[in-house]
């Protein structure tokens, strides 16, 4: 039996019905973790969404496959409790998620009767548990908090403690850490390594880090205006890279010996993918002529490691 638990192909999903994320297809093996990275626009977040079945997503074409069940072709209100049932997940904003004049403790306890594992006796110990695990002190004052009393780094860490309460097999976490200070998120790094360790949970983790992506990831989707342009290994991905934006990406990660990175020009497409061509031509150092009207295609180019576009490859031969 395979051990894909759940399966992203050909997936174009839009907020109307011109798409913001386009073609995307990914595997995710029962407890794999899987980094998205790319800059701000190119279509993290929607996919996350997506895959929540969040009310303002339409899908357009292809299919989400959860447990070996297609899920896609449900009714959009049955896909989201199936999906929130199965995955949990951490929005970019979780400020934004919760209620934030209605206490943490009481929403806790809601959230965890509508799964049905409210446990009146243990909460105080579980949560107690929780929260420390992210280092979150005075566990007992936060939670009797409002979420808008609350730090945007300390809201992201009450997120998180809520998410391990839930234990659920799949968790979909977007920048948990971009709040965070340094030495919390190496924390919370460890205690998502614990969850896939332990507790086998598959993850899709957003980021912009790309170090946190070297240290959690098993497999790295590189998003680029709406689409996958590089998705692989992490290490043949970092190590390796075939796209000229994955290599510019790098380039552009701040070093601590002072010098100043090779930065990107210019910024994605805010129109995301395009019909035709590769959206990253008029950025590349590599384009060459034909590259505004060539189709977007993903091609094998080592195990598992799949690219739309190989020329930063050959520039680094
Ligand atoms: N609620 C929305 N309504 C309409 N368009 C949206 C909405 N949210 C995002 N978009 C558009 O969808 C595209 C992808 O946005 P998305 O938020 O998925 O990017 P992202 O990669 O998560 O960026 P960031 O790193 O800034 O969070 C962008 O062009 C954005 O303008
Ligand atoms: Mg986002």
């Amino acid at each position: 039996m395979s051990d894909i638990i759940l399966s992203v192909s050909g997936l174009s999903v839009g907020y109307g019905e011109r798409p913001a994320a386009a073609d995307v297809s990914f595997d995710l093996q029962k407890g794999e973790i899987l980094c998205l990275v790319g800059e701000s626009g190119c279509g993290k977040s929607t996919v996350l969404k997506a895959l929540m079945a969040a009310p303002e997503i339409k899908l357009l074409s292809g299919s989400i496959t959860l447990e070996g069940r297609v899920i896609s072709d449900l009714p959009a209100k049955e896909r989201r409790k199936l999906c929130s049932d199965r995955m949990g997940i951490v929005f970019q904003t979780p400020e934004a998620t919760f209620n934030p004049i209605r206490s943490y403790r009481r929403q806790f306890i809601e959230t965890l009767k509508s799964h049905g594992i409210y446990d009146r006796s243990a909460f105080d110990s579980q949560v107690a548990k929780a929260f420390e695990k992210l280092e979150l002190k005075d566990w007992k004052r936060v939670i009797a908090e409002c979420p808008y009393a609350l730090s945007g780094g300390m809201n992201q860490r009450v997120a998180l403690a809520l998410a391990l309460l839930l234990e659920q097999e799949i968790l979909l976490c977007d920048e948990p850490t971009s709040a965070l200070d340094a030495t919390i998120q190496l924390q919370v790094a460890y205690e998502f390594k614990r969850l896939r360790d332990k507790n086998g949970v598959t993850q899709i983790i957003v980021t912009h880090n790309l170090a946190l992506a070297r240290f959690l990831a098993d497999h790295i989707g590189v998003m680029y205006a709406g689409r996958l342009v590089e998705l692989g290994k992490a290490e043949d991905v970092l190590s390796d890279p075939h796209h000229p934006y994955t290599k510019s990406l790098m380039e552009a990660v701040p070093k601590l010996d002072g010098e100043m990175p090779v930065g990107l020009p210019g910024s994605p497409p805010m129109t995301g993918p395009s019909e035709s061509g590769c959206e990253f031509h008029d950025r590349c150092p590599l384009a060459k002529e034909n590259c505004s009207c060539r189709a977007y295609a993903m091609q094998q180019v080592g195990d598992g490691h799949f690219v739309s576009c190989c020329d930063g490859k050959e520039a680094a031969e």
